[in-house]
């Protein structure tokens, strides 16, 4: 594979605890903490027109995070925000995705990790659509992996932290391999969740449906989405929702901040259009993010 466009090779700079650090040259101990624990979280969020979108909820949520994993960030929500519009600035990001992170460093090597000292790195980088732009308009494919979601109880299903996207990774490797683009993943309960990086919802006689997020991010554009829905007077129902249920959709879409708002055309041997509820949610959240 070429080095050229590797992550770890690029030009520019990454902030990493309060410096502006040359891109190749930022680099952790590889016994850190982080690494062999997961004791990781992270956020994403876009850039568009040089701004960041809902930088506030990311940085409020990075927080949130590392509280739930039992870790403080040596900084306050104003320099991390002030710290995320520096390092888009200083790589000329105009519209891209924004990566700031947090974990335990290399001071303990054992369960116990009381005494690391917490690091924190802000990367960012030019991007456009997260999936290929045709699949963007036309739908993606996704196949109902074999990994649930983890009940609250036993996972921080409410940080996003890096630990629980091991089964993510499993699964969108396994729909890859079969010819699909992502996969659904169903709770322990047997409900519908989300996808590996994105929340989920379905359009049925025009209503939305999504299902209620107690054990799964309820991420910033979920919510966002809800609010131009409402907005908008489509009725929007939080519920559990059965895998039949949503096969009997007349759309359905993911939202993430990667993905932005991305159609889906088939779930497992089930195909979907993509219809007009979704195209106006679509218009409605291209133009608030354009007027970002
Ligand atoms: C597992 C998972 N679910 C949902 C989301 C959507 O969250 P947001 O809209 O805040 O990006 C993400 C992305 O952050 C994710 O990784």
């Amino acid at each position: 594979m070429s080095k050229k466009n590797n992550f770890d090779n690029r030009p520019g700079y990454i902030w990493l605890d309060g410096k502006f650090i040359k891109w190749n040259k930022a680099k952790i101990h590889i016994l850190s903490h982080g690494l062999h624990y997961g004791s990781c979280v992270f956020e994403g969020a876009r850039i568009y027109n040089q701004k960041i979108f809902k930088l506030n909820e990311h940085t409020k949520r990075l927080f949130l995070s590392s509280k739930i994993l039992g870790f403080k960030l040596p900084y306050t929500e104003k320099r991390i925000n002030d710290a995320c519009n520096q390092i888009i600035k200083k790589q000329n990001i105009k519209n891209g995705y924004l990566r700031p992170f947090a974990w335990r460093g290399s001071e303990m090597m054992a369960i116990s990790a009381q005494n690391t000292a917490i690091h924190v790195a802000i990367a960012t980088w030019e991007m456009t659509t997260y999936f290929d732009i045709n699949k963007k308009f036309k739908g993606i494919k996704l196949q109902t992996s074999k990994w649930m979601r983890p009940p609250s109880n036993t996972a921080p299903t409410q940080a996003k932290a890096a630990g629980l996207y091991m089964i993510c990774t499993l699964s969108k490797h396994t729909a890859e391999k079969n010819g699909f683009d992502d996969s659904l993943m169903l709770d322990s309960r047997g409900y519908v969740a989300e996808s590996t990086g994105a929340n989920i919802f379905y359009v049925k006689k025009n209503k939305l449906y999504t299902p209620i997020a107690d054990c799964f991010l309820n991420g910033i554009t979920r919510k966002t989405v809800i609010q131009i829905a409402k907005r908008n007077n489509i009725k929007v129902i939080e519920k559990r929702i059965l895998p039949k249920e949503l096969l009997k959709a007349d759309e359905i879409f993911l939202t993430g901040t990667a993905v932005e708002i991305t159609p889906v055309s088939q779930i497992d041997s089930k195909k979907f259009s993509v219809g007009e509820v979704t195209k106006k949610l679509l218009s409605l959240f291209s133009s608030l993010v354009k007027g970002n």
